[in-house]
């Protein structure tokens, strides 16, 4: 038999602050009903001083190799999306590797921003299958608060700063990732961007987005990736256990449930307490559910996410 990648455990971990609608609407120009009503987000953490997203990523590993039984010395493989990383380099992946102690190993980031942990994982999983390595620490971790243009309403009530992990172990069986799919469309790059840059503005920027064109876009993509990778598993949608989304927009995740004939039960929902943390949201997601016991052993997952770029994917696993 094969070999596959299977989620051995997961952590996750937060800011100490977090922040209502309401208190936010003391400094920017909104209202709690106004964000719940077409979000869906009730509050978000905020990343204070010392909280950078490699010490947000290095406390999510922590936890995932605890839940995992896994040393931080057995690791061979670090991959950490992000598009906030604590400096332009070298990679947050060596930054967390070196808070874990891990004396060699290969680590790296990898950007593709909301989407950035399905690619993630999907690098992982080949690297795993490969042969490359035997146990890998998959982590998406951002501050986006620290882009954010917090005088524009349209895009800072959207955001929260967060990280989440996952040990991925070598099995042989049934359980592991089964399929994974990813996509990009560089022809909408200017619908969700960064205005800055090292070799442009050589400044970090803020995030600049087209709200209602990303919308349009995430629907449609996210229904026709799920649908791709349950095909390419073999598996048809209503066998689904759980949809683990990245947590943008309350009314996204119902959008393309209905769009897919899913439950809304079958869909873990954090973006009410999170917000959109970027790269991060789906392990958070993931690990929400699995601590809270909704997530069991045998379950069918698929994990799915759209971001800036446009980049998109979705991966099928038995947990
Ligand atoms: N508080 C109060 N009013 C706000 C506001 C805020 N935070 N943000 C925008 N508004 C106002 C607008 O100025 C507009 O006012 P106007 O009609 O007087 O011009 C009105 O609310 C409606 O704005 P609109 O942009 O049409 O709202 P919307 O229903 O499209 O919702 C988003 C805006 C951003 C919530 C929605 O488009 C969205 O979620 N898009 C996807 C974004 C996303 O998830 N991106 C990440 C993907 S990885």
């Amino acid at each position: 038999m094969s070999r596959r990648s299977v989620i051995a455990g997961t952590g996750s971990a937060l800011p100490r602050r977090r922040v209502t609608n309401a208190e936010l609407a003391e400094t920017v120009d909104t209202s709690d009903e106004w964000i719940v009503e077409r979000t869906g987000i009730r509050a978000r953490f905020i990343a204070g001083e010392g909280e950078t997203t490699a010490s947000l990523a290095t406390d999510a590993a922590r936890r995932a190799l605890e839940a995992a039984g896994v040393a931080p010395s057995e690791i061979g493989l670090i991959v950490l999306a992000t598009s906030t990383p604590d400096q332009t380099f070298p990679a947050s992946a060596t930054i967390v590797q070196a808070a874990l102690g891990i004396d060699d190993c290969v680590a790296f980031d990898v950007q593709a921003v909301c989407s950035g942990f399905l690619y993630a994982l999907t690098v992982a999983d080949s690297m795993i299958r490969s042969g490359a390595a035997d146990h890998a620490l998959v982590i998406g971790a951002e501050t986006f608060s620290r882009i954010l243009d917090w005088e524009d309403r349209t895009t800072c009530v959207l955001f929260g700063d967060g990280a989440g992990a996952v040990v991925l172990r070598a099995e042989t069986g049934e359980r592991g990732i089964l399929a994974a799919r990813l996509h990009a469309d560089g022809r909408h790059n200017q619908l969700l961007y960064v205005d800055g840059g090292p070799s442009t503005t050589q400044t970090v920027g803020k995030l600049r987005m087209k709200g209602q064109e990303v919308f349009r876009h995430a629907v449609t993509n996210l229904a026709q990736v799920l649908r791709e990778v349950m095909g390419a598993a073999n598996l048809d949608v209503s066998e689904i256990d759980w949809v683990v989304p990245h947590q943008a927009n309350r009314r996204i995740l119902d959008a393309t449930a209905r769009k897919l004939g899913l439950a809304p039960e079958r869909v873990i929902v954090t973006v009410d307490q999170h917000a959109n943390t970027s790269a991060a949201s789906v392990p958070l997601a993931l690990d929400v559910g699995v601590r809270d016991g909704r997530v069991k052993r045998g379950d069918l997952l698929v994990l799915e996410a759209m971001g800036g770029g446009f980049t998109w994917g979705a991966a099928a696993v038995r947990y």
